[in-house]
């Protein structure tokens, strides 16, 4: 208790820890090539070099033996056969691709990384490569001055990490969450450093419990483990975008998601009945406010048993869902790992019967307590376990069900740990490895055995998976909502660098819960994040049980209308939001970006956390505060309009805009374009008349973009189902050119042109070198 009072700080208290003594590794003793792989023997230790691609290196350290180069979880390539020259003296070796030159001293043991250009990516402090009697692994690095750092996953606090200490340990959080809570939901060891407005990454896979000290010191920073090999990939950039998609081609992207996925969602810890869900679902259609998905939370289960609906609460769930489908209206329910201990329930019957829960050593079933009480937890570091948990979402699909969420997949426990025990021995696929060195990919591979069950269940439908708990490569099975965040303008502020630094870290499909889950939200805090949450990757309205209901009708008409509107606009950019998710899905670029990097030059982006860009030529600067109705807004290098006012802005300028509550200044930069749908109804969401909105411009410009649609709900696309168009667009003075530069694939959409309008001052416009208003599909 004390603690929690002044005594913390006592000067009496402090006491003199002795330093940490960590073992170099030492000098090159002998090396030689084999495969794609150099292995070095030091004097303590072993260490090879791969190079993945011209500009992918990986270097791994193991104390003992030679490194396993087979461990991870989230790599999915092997090396290329890559072309390596090589330079050797006495004090240096010297490999070189077309984009990287790796310069190894031997004595000691120390690399250093540059560019094709000569220009330092990574070098060595003083101190290298070591480790500690312990099993704790680390490398240390020299931090330049000009150094700023992003990524790190899920992590609250301010867009640029330089100063901070991160801890990677997947941790269910209820609260705080706040800049000095540093561990949460998510773990991804991987971050972009930025330096003169070049850019590398480096992701080090490590499952266990890892950090990364970027605060300790201004001449190095550091990466450590608590076990395991100090196993790391350093990516050559030179541009953010070049980071993440080489990232990315290690780790994988996210699949295309069903169109419905980026809907408004709505959801409450819990809708408790069918009748209150049928009553939620017709208030969206009267008061014709778009809705996508409702959540079902843990109530929709007898006493918490996964696979399994009350019977009283819900009598009818396929009827109920078949309903809300034909209102356009689809249900997610929640999924958690614990599996209620009751031998009369048949999950956990087959589950002890065929062996798929997470044990002992000595044989025992772990147990811990959470919602249902004692439950098991299935074991999903096995396929064979993966497969039978994906199987049983048979249950959910042929009652209609697409998507689900899964939840406490950290996995949480309610004891003082928060988790599982450490010592709990997974299989592994034949290579028993503890929780302790697991432990961060729990929620991963049950991210894995929900989507690939999904999956097969679906019969060419793309299901949808939203997740709490992940690791790197999350991306490849779902979307991330940053869990349990409180309603406090601070959390809609620390909201916008968590989702921008997810997005570097490789997921696009991120957001917060919109209005705040716990405590009560407010009418104006609801409704200025709602205008935020219409332009976040992922969009859902979720509170928690004691506080106030926060559907957007819940503060009276004034809110609800402006909420309305916003929502309704989430679903007019429809067509420009799933052909930015389209790119996610090709070059892993996130959806929502931080402005430092589509302008990584401009060092007023680099620690910019109040506004945010949607693609390449977008920028949302929203109100994140109470009462205020004007903020200062920098805009970078270009011209830009405001799109609901059309006023005109300088960049490399900052400017004061006026916003009452209705309004979110949206900048578009001049020359470029924006692609744009109409609101229906929620029972007819489909786009019929697309426009192509085009900025002109005052100075001549160049634009390029991919425009992209297919069916939104099935994988026909892989067989050419689907319209890609590549198009330039060239702003001139009195002129506007659009070229078509491929169009490509079968799909037919409801509306069979484009519509160009031009914002801005008269132009005339000409489609492939014709005058014309209409791109004929
Ligand atoms: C956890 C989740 C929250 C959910 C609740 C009940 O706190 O983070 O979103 O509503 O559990 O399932």
């Amino acid at each position: 208790m004390l603690e929690d009072t002044s005594f913390a700080i006592h000067p009496g208290k402090e006491t003199n820890g002795s330093a940490v003594v960590y073992q170099d590794i030492g000098n090159v003793m002998d090396f030689y090539k084999e495969g794609t792989a150099y292995l070095f023997t030091c004097s303590n230790g072993k260490v090879t070099i791969q190079f993945y691609t011209p500009s992918i290196v990986r270097i791994t350290m193991n104390s003992k033996e030679w490194p396993n180069l087979n461990l991870s979880k989230s790599v999915i390539v092997t090396p290329q056969a890559v072309t390596i020259g090589e330079t050797n003296t006495k004090e240096l070796l010297v490999l070189k691709t077309a984009e990287l030159v790796l310069k190894i001293r031997k004595s000691p043991f120390r690399v250093a990384i540059e560019d094709q250009n000569g220009r330092i990516l990574v070098s060595e402090d003083k101190q290298g490569m070591a480790y500690r009697e312990n099993g704790e692994v680390i490398a240390f690095k020299k931090m330049d001055k000009e150094d700023h750092f992003y990524g790190f996953g899920e992590k609250s606090g301010h867009l640029d990490k330089r100063g901070e200490k991160l801890e990677m340990w997947n941790t269910d959080v209820y609260a705080p969450h706040n800049p000095e809570t540093n561990a949460l939901y998510e773990s991804i060891p991987y971050f972009m450093t930025l330096r003169d407005g070049k850019a590398h990454g480096i992701f080090f896979d490590n499952t266990f419990k890892t950090y990364f000290d970027m605060k300790s010191s201004e001449e190095y920073y550091s990466f450590s483990a608590e076990g395991g090999q100090l196993d790391y990939y350093v990516m050559a950039g030179p541009h953010p975008k070049h980071v993440l998609e080489q990232y990315t081609y290690l780790t994988g992207r996210m699949p295309l998601p069903p169109k419905w996925s980026l809907g408004y969602h709505q959801s409450r810890y819990s809708y408790e009945t069918e009748a209150e869900v049928r009553e939620l679902a017709n208030n969206f259609i009267e008061r014709d406010i778009p809705v996508d998905v409702i959540h079902l939370d843990i109530h929709y289960m007898n006493g918490y048993r996964v696979f399994t609906f009350d019977k009283e609460r819900f009598p009818n769930p396929e009827k109920l869902i078949a309903d809300l489908k034909e209102m356009g209206i689809r249900v997610v329910p929640i999924v958690d790992p614990g599996v209620k201990k009751d031998s009369e329930y048949p999950i956990y019957q087959e589950g002890v019967l065929e062996d798929n829960f997470c044990k002992y050593i000595e044989g025992d079933i772990y147990y811990g307590e959470v919602w249902p009480g004692n439950s098991a937890f299935p074991d999903f570091t096995e396929e064979r376990v993966r497969k039978w948990w994906g199987e049983k979402h048979a249950f959910y699909t042929s009652i209609g069900i697409e998507g689900i969420w899964n939840d406490m997949n950290e996995p949480a426990v309610f004891n003082e740990t928060k988790t599982m025990d450490l010592e709990v021995m997974h299989r592994n696929d034949g290579n028993p490895t503890t929780h302790r060195e697991l432990h961060n990919v729990y929620g991963l591979l049950m991210g894995k055995a929900t989507y690939e069950g999904m999956k097969e269940n679906l019969h060419g439908k793309r299901p949808f998976l939203l997740t709490r708990a992940g690791y790197a490569g999350v991306q490849r099975y779902g979307s991330v909502w940053t869990g349990d965040n409180r309603s406090f303008w601070e959390h809609l502020q620390m909201s916008l660098p968590m989702v921008m630094n997810l997005g570097l870290s490789g997921v696009p499909f991120t957001g917060p819960d919109v209005g705040g889950f716990a405590h009560d939200t407010n009418a104006e805090l609801l409704t200025r994040w709602t205008q935020v949450g219409a332009f976040t990757p992922f969009f859902r309205n979720h509170s928690a049980i004691g506080f106030r209901y926060q559907e957007p009708w819940q503060f009276g008409e004034k809110y609800e209308s402006i909420m309305k509107k916003y929502i309704q606009m989430r679903y007019k950019w429809m067509p420009q939001l799933y052909s930015l998710f389209y790119q996610a899905s090709k070059n892993g670029l996130p959806v929502m970006r931080p402005l430092l990097m589509e302008y990584p030059e401009d060092a007023k982006t680099y620690n910019l956390n109040d506004q945010f860009m949607l693609g390449d030529n977008v920028i949302m600067a929203p109100i994140l505060n109470p009462s205020v109705t004007d903020r200062a807004v920098y805009l970078p290098k270009g011209e830009w309009i405001e799109y609901t006012t059309g006023v005109s802005y300088e960049g490399e300028n900052v400017h004061l805009v006026h916003a009452e509550l209705e309004d979110l200044p949206i900048f578009v930069r001049k020359g470029t374009a924006l692609l744009q749908g109409e609101w229906n109804s929620n029972q007819d969401k489909q786009t019929k008349t697309l426009t192509m909105k085009v900025y002109a411009s005052d100075s001549e410009e160049n634009y390029s973009f991919t425009f992209y649609d297919d069916d939104g709900e099935t994988f026909a696309y892989e067989n050419g189902e689907y319209i890609k168009l590549d198009i330039d667009i060239q702003s001139l003075k009195g002129k506007i050119n659009i070229n078509i530069v491929t169009i490509e694939g079968n799909y037919n959409p409801a509306y069979n042109e484009i519509n160009v309008e031009v914002v801005g001052t008269e132009r005339t416009v000409s489609v492939n070198g014709k005058n014309s208003h209409t791109i004929k599909l």
